[in-house]
């Protein structure tokens, strides 16, 4: 199972990156972040304590990328680059999604239990995105380089532009819509 999400990792980079030639994948900051996590996450999962993290550590020194072993990650994910990348314990990714340098998945600081963003499938995120929050981004969606989007919703097939984030495209047509702020659960308010 773990051998074959890491092969659809591997065939990510060939999909998304035109640079990369014969075995330099294997040079990959965000390919290696990411296999130590798909290593490091069952073990958070069946509640070992600290090595999991302790380990997350390491691999952020060596790659800039910081992933929390309690992320759930899709299978096809492409990191480019790496450096900068902050995705929190809570945080979701369907399958076959980009991120490039300086993406941030992370919390408010206001929200407790699920306080980070799912994100759909063959989602692409710029760099320097930042998203905070217990938010949803749907599946097939754009964000562009720099986009900040907090406590918002996002909806299928849409590219969001900005800061904040703004829906200039939907369902293939220009638009120039305001996400919808998200109703916080009461639960996850601290
Ligand atoms: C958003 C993005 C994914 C393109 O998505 P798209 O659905 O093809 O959207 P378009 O290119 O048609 O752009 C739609 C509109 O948003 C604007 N736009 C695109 N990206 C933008 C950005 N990052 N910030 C602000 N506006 C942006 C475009 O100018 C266009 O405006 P217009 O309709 O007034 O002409 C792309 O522009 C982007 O930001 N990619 C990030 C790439 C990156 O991070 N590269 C790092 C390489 S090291």
């Amino acid at each position: 199972m773990i051998f074959r999400t890491i092969i659809e990792d591997i065939r990510a980079i060939y999909r998304n990156d035109p640079a990369v030639k014969n075995i330099e994948f294997i040079l990959y900051p965000g390919l290696q972040a990411i296999l130590v996590h798909r290593l490091i996450h069952p073990l958070n999962n069946i509640g070992i304590p600290f090595i999991p993290r302790l380990i997350s550590q390491i691999a952020r020194f060596f790659t800039g990328v910081e992933i929390h072993p309690g992320a759930n990650i899709g299978k096809g994910f492409f990191i480019d680059h790496g450096a900068g990348i902050v995705i929190g314990e809570t945080a979701e990714i369907g399958e076959n999604c980009v991120l490039f340098h300086n993406v941030t998945l992370g919390g408010t600081g206001k929200h407790g239990g699920k306080r980070h963003p799912t994100i759909g499938n063959n989602v692409f995120i710029g760099t320097g995105a930042i998203l905070l929050g217990p938010i949803t981004v749907g599946n097939n969606v754009r964000i562009g380089a720099n986009t900040f989007l907090y406590m918002v919703d996002i909806p299928d097939n849409a590219t969001v532009v900005g800061t904040p984030g703004q829906i200039v495209r939907l369902n293939g047509q220009n638009v120039d819509i305001k996400p919808s702020d998200t109703i916080v659960p009461q639960e996850t308010q601290v």
